[in-house]
């Protein structure tokens, strides 16, 4: 049983590391300040062959497995949190989802695109009234002859108006409840479909969060990922793809706030020596080397499991849960680490702290990861 990653993952994580650092590190100030889409990292990623990672070879993609991708997503997040998630959701919950339960036809139509970067992709599923209860949605699909008609409103949709492609989770049977829910991809320019403005956020400031409002939108049958009434089970399963990405997403940020805790202990003299030596740092550097091991050994090892046959959504609840709390625990920690320094904007440190929080709560909060688990636990 090995407990790392194989020659070839390192080789990848090498590759990101390189373009991440000399690309994304550097602007990852202005972008949280400007909250301007990132729009020159996604292309860059695009240009390198990392868009698409995980999608099959005949249709565009590299072909690589889910452990490829979650290292990407670290590797990104370690320097750029809002540029990660951004390639995390049209990596997993959009195209992914497509390439597992679309039709021939429809992979052919969509993910070279979307392996490719030339179109971008979203995933809709949270409304106002339908947030951790994912199954009381309210939006409608009517059948219209060779269209459905979408009416509705989704809300804190990430790539919101950027995207070029929606995955849009709809009622076609509002007396089975979630078991009536259905997935349609919808093409940007769609009539009918409109976006709000981009949300005031405390973190990952500049992916584009959106409300998307669907106004009698025509959607042709040939656009519906699934048999009618198999939306929710999609939804639960791009989200299981999508989980592996925001705990990877979290894992990078808390590697960053543990790189920049232990190179400013070493280098920050008070009480005539560096901090380092003291035991209150110490204590607080280890418990965050502990942490982040033992989160990336979960993460590394759901990534594994979700290329195996079969539904692996409790290992992959405590991946994410365990990286999303360590990354906002050792955050906190960091900005304490660094003291005064570590409030103040220019040094980046409560950056990672407030990119962390979201991690904790997007594509399942931590309470919902725990109801997974328990679920699992006491079937
Ligand atoms: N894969 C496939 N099928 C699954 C599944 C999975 N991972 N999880 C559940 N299902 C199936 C079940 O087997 C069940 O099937 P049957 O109808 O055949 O019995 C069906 O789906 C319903 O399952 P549950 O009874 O467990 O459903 P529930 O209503 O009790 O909900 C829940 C369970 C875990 C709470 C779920 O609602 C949930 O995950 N909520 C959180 C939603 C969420 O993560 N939202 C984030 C949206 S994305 C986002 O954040 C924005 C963004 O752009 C990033």
């Amino acid at each position: 049983m090995l407990f790392r990653p194989s020659e070839e993952h390192e080789a990848i994580r090498r590759r990101i590391r390189e373009l991440a650092e000399k690309e994304f590190r550097p602007k990852a100030a202005h972008y949280d300040e400007t909250g301007e889409f990132p729009a020159a990292n996604m292309k860059l990623l695009a240009e390198a062959g990392f868009v698409g990672i995980n999608l099959p070879d005949e249709y565009g993609g590299a072909g690589l497995d889910m452990l490829s991708h979650t290292i990407c997503v670290e590797e990104i997040a370690r320097c750029c949190a809002t540029t990660a998630v951004i390639f995390e959701v049209h990596n997993t919950l959009h195209s992914e989802t497509i390439a597992h339960f679309g039709t021939e036809e429809q992979k052919r139509r969509y993910l070279p695109a979307l392996a490719s970067g030339e179109k971008l992709g979203a995933f809709c599923l949270t409304e106002p009234g339908a947030g951790s209860d994912a199954g009381a949605l309210k939006s409608t699909a009517v059948l219209d002859g060779d269209h459905y008609v979408l009416s509705g409103q989704k809300c804190f949709i990430t790539n919101g108006g950027v995207a070029d492609l929606y995955l849009v989770m709809a009622l076609t049977d509002k007396e089975k409840g979630s078991r009536g829910i259905t997935c349609f991809i919808v093409e940007k320019g769609t009539e009918g479909l409109s976006f709000g403005k981009p949300e005031d956020k405390m973190g990952i400031r500049a992916s584009h969060t959106t409300d998307v409002f669907l106004e009698n939108v025509r959607v042709p049958v040939s656009n519906r990922l699934g048999a009618e009434g198999d939306g929710f089970k999609i939804a639960m399963s791009a989200l299981d793809a999508g989980r592996l990405g925001i705990g990877a997403q979290a894992l990078g940020i808390a590697q960053a706030a543990y790189e920049a805790s232990v190179a400013y202990a070493k280098e920050r003299v008070q009480f005539g020596k560096p901090i380092a030596e003291l035991q209150a740092i110490q204590w607080m550097i280890a418990d965050m080397a502990t942490d982040i091991e033992a989160a990336r050994l979960l993460l590394y090892r759901a990534a594994e499991l979700y290329s195996q046959p079969g539904r692996h959504s409790a290992q992959i609840a405590m991946a994410k849960l365990k990286c999303a709390e360590t990354a906002m625990t050792h955050t906190i920690k960091a900005v304490q680490i660094h003291g005064g320094y570590g409030y103040m904007r220019e040094y980046g440190i409560e950056r990672l702290m407030r990119d962390a929080k979201i991690t904790e709560i997007y594509e399942g909060t931590s309470e919902i990861m725990r109801l997974i688990i328990a679920l699992a636990a006491l079937r």
